[in-house]
């Protein structure tokens, strides 16, 4: 069962031809409140156009491709976002100070498509126990699974979603990610995703509006991110869409925004099928798996999904 992603990101639009809010998810899923704390919207002239995650309590990661000409002092980050129509209860509006794309980011095949947004004041709240700093790690092949969330598009040239989505994809260790070869996809520096394998009823793939969004394993039962979404052609879910490696710019991280804090709150898992018990036990990894028990544990409502029957015919 193909889904599009037409159905996976958005309020579905009906066929019908009139807007609804009728959310009648095809795929995909709408997160619940505390699913996905580290998740920012960044605006601008307070527009959503990008997403980013926390890094600490004052710094935020993006792609460069989202940044690039852009002044700092139009920009504001939002933490603790779930719905663009309503004001969430955690909800906390923060101008930029700074913006640091990475220095040798190429805006010609986008590689090294990564920034850090500082900002002016911290981030005081986002779960009952705090900041939620998310961890980041190398890959976890043992279980290719992953979530990408965000408010993007449902169709190309689409409008941002209005309520806080996710959809699960599966890394692909290959060469080659889909139409990327050569230059265009570097496996060392990035992360190829494809959700046609995937049987999750949550299969989906990001669109317009969900660059700088997260890519989350769930290693040891515990969310790590392991990429940002840095492009894609296309929002099918057979497409395949590309992230920035973030293991691989562990100094950069280091030496821009310091040692990253390791959070002691968890949140429950999207379903079930997604959790990753397995350790990561890859010599290359760069950056080790927490493994101490977590103290708190936030407990998340089930999210609403209507996991969809309908073949795709797109
Ligand atoms: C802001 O957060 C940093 C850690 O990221 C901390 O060292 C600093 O004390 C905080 N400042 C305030 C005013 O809370
Ligand atoms: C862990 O969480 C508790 C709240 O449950 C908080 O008081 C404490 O500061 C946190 N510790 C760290 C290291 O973040």
């Amino acid at each position: 069962m193909k889904l599009t992603i037409a159905y996976l990101f958005s309020i579905l639009y009906l066929s019908a031809g009139a807007p609804t809010h009728d959310e009648r998810i095809i795929g995909g899923g709408i997160a619940s409140p505390g699913q996905f704390p580290y998740i920012v919207s960044l605006t601008e002239n307070n527009r959503h156009f990008c997403s980013g995650f926390i890094y600490s309590e004052k710094w935020v990661v993006t792609t460069a491709s989202c940044i690039v000409g852009k002044i700092a002092s139009n920009l504001k980050v939002i933490t603790g976002q779930l719905d663009f129509t309503t004001p969430d209860p955690h909800e906390e509006i923060h101008p930029v100070y700074r913006i640091v794309p990475f220095s040798e980011y190429d805006a010609t095949n986008q590689l090294h498509d990564l920034a850090l947004l500082q900002l002016t004041n911290n981030i005081s709240y986002v779960t009952p126990d705090g900041v939620y700093f998310i961890n980041y790690n190398e890959v976890d092949l043992t279980n290719p699974e992953a979530i990408i969330m965000g408010w993007g598009a449902y169709q190309e040239g689409g409008f941002e979603s209005i309520r806080l989505r996710y959809a699960t994809t599966a890394i692909q260790n290959e060469m080659d990610c889909g139409d990327y070869t050569g230059s265009d996809f570097q496996l060392a520096t990035m992360i190829c995703t494809n959700a046609a394998t995937t049987t999750s009823a949550t299969a989906g793939a990001p669109c317009q509006y969900d660059q700088g969004s997260p890519l989350v394993q769930y290693i040891n039962s515990k969310p790590t991110v392991v990429g940002v979404m840095s492009k894609n052609r296309g929002c099918s879910v057979d497409q395949s869409s590309v992230y920035t490696r973030l293991s691989v710019y562990y100094s950069w991280f280091l030496k821009t925004a310091g040692q990253q804090e390791l959070d002691n709150t968890t949140v429950t898992t999207p379903e079930p099928g997604i959790t990753n018990t397995n350790p990561v036990t890859t010599e290359e990894s760069v950056v080790t798996t927490v493994t101490e028990p977590a103290v708190t544990t936030v407990e998340t409502e089930p999210a609403v999904t209507t996991a969809g029957t309908e073949e795709d015919s797109i």
